[in-house]
């Protein structure tokens, strides 16, 4: 390892990140993979790298607790971010997570996603027509971020003029999550959440007058319950009702903007896939393992672990960081080559274990829609200047992406 590594490694602290690491953080987490994949943070945490690490955190959820109330008391205080986030199934543990879950994943069955494909082509094909007029656009702003808002938006069946603040509320109620946060991004987050309960709380009052068909409506699913009489009580309604919202948004949002940058960064990769549109699916992964849309995950030790030698005692925060993970040489050969027919790539953008991503199978249907149907429209697609990076650590992904689209051939 060179002495240069050695220093980044040396120097890593998650609370004091430098310009550097938000353009392109990967030599740092290399670095700490090589040379400290257990790294203690000067705040008592650690920040795990190497894949099979993280695998164990994931899979040990007696050891590995998701619960958040210890750790977000000192962060949040007595406010809503509190409330939210302590309430949403992502940040319990069994068995609150456990009703949680299973009431969702009933509406998010293979079956339900497959009934959804037909809505989602018409919506990217509208806008990819609506591109096509401009010749000059925003790839964020007029394609990736307008698809999972509206799929989400769907879901809930939330109606189509009543959408315009879901995305705003999420950017500020997820940009709280990140390792710090100044005082205006707590107050916007604050904010979020009580508007966002706020429109929820007439949404339900709607619906439980006129409910819909649970089997593809996830919130009439949830208010009605399973047929055994589990229920949610009206505060875990609203606030899981957010979490999807949210959850649902800003990760594939990036997992759209990312691949569609990385495809212009390797323009051997992108006119592969336009020669072979088959590889779509195995496309789709690599961008989710290259540019991980969520590049964290948390986890507090509850029972004595030992992870590279390390004891950790109970009380001790722990950061996943996925975006190392799936760059860990260990379980991916020549980790840092983007390949769009790269198999196998178990990659850990979803997580795994009991908390893995719920909406996986969505997400994948979006970006191969999304991804697929921009290319064969638009194979020339060309930046129009230089992208801007969203400035977060865990969600990683583009604010604007400005490109041609109507250009004759340009990589
Ligand atoms: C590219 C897009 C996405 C990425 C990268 C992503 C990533 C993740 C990750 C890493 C987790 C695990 C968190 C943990 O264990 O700490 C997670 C959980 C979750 N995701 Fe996603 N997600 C995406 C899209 C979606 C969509 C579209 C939905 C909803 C329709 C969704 C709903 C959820 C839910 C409900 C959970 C919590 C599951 C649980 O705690 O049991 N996600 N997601």
């Amino acid at each position: 390892m060179s002495g240069n590594a050695r220093a980044l490694a040396d120097s890593f602290d998650l609370e004091k990140l430098t310009p550097e690491f938000y353009a392109d953080p990967y030599p740092t987490y290399r670095a700490l993979r090589e040379n400290t994949p257990v790294k203690r943070m000067p705040n008592g945490s650690y920040f795990l790298t190497r894949y099979d690490d993280l695998v164990t955190a994931y899979k040990s959820t007696r050891a590995f607790s998701s619960d958040k109330k210890t750790e977000f008391a000192p962060k949040y205080g007595n406010s809503l971010l509190y409330e939210h986030h302590t309430t949403s199934l992502v940040f319990n543990d069994p068995p609150a997570h456990t009703r949680v879950r299973r009431l969702i994943m009933g509406a998010l069955s293979p079956r339900a996603i497959a009934s959804m494909e037909p809505d989602l082509i018409r919506l990217v094909d509208m806008l990819l027509d609506a591109m096509a007029k401009k010749r000059e656009v925003e790839l964020i702003e007029d394609f990736a971020s307008a698809i999972p808002v509206e799929v989400i938006g769907n879901l809930l069946d939330v109606p189509h003029e009543e959408r315009g603040p879901l995305r705003g509320w999420s950017l500020a109620i997820l940009g709280a999550l990140e390792p710090v946060i100044s005082t205006e991004a707590f107050a916007r987050g604050n904010r979020a959440v009580q508007e966002f309960l706020a429109y929820l709380e007439t949404l339900v009052e709607r619906r439980r007058a006129k409910p819909g068909n649970p089997s593809q409506d996830v919130l009439t699913r949830l208010i009605q319950g399973e047929e055994n009489g589990e229920r949610l009580s009206e505060k875990e309604l609203l606030h899981n009702c957010i979490f999807l919202l949210n959850a649902g948004h800003e990760t594939t949002t990036n997992l759209i903007g990312n691949g569609l940058v990385a495809l212009l960064d390797h323009p051997e990769q992108k006119q592969r896939l336009i020669a072979h549109p088959e590889l779509i699916k195995t496309a789709i992964e690599e961008m989710l393992r290259y540019e991980s849309s969520n590049q964290l995950g948390n986890r507090m030790i509850v029972e004595e672990v030992e992870l590279g030698g390390i004891a950790m005692p109970p009380g001790t925060p722990v950061t996943l960081c996925i975006g190392a993970a799936n760059r860990d040489p260990a379980q991916f050969p020549a980790p840092e080559t983007f390949d769009i027919a790269r198999t196998p790539n178990r990659h850990l953008a979803f997580g795994t274990g009991a908390h893995q991503c719920a909406g996986m199978a969505l997400a994948r249907l979006e970006g191969a829609i999304a991804i697929s149907r921009f290319l064969a429209r638009f194979p020339h697609y060309a930046r129009h200047g230089e992208p801007v990076r969203g400035g977060r650590v865990r969600f990683r992904g583009f604010l604007r992406v400005p490109c041609r689209v109507n250009g004759s051939k340009n990589p």
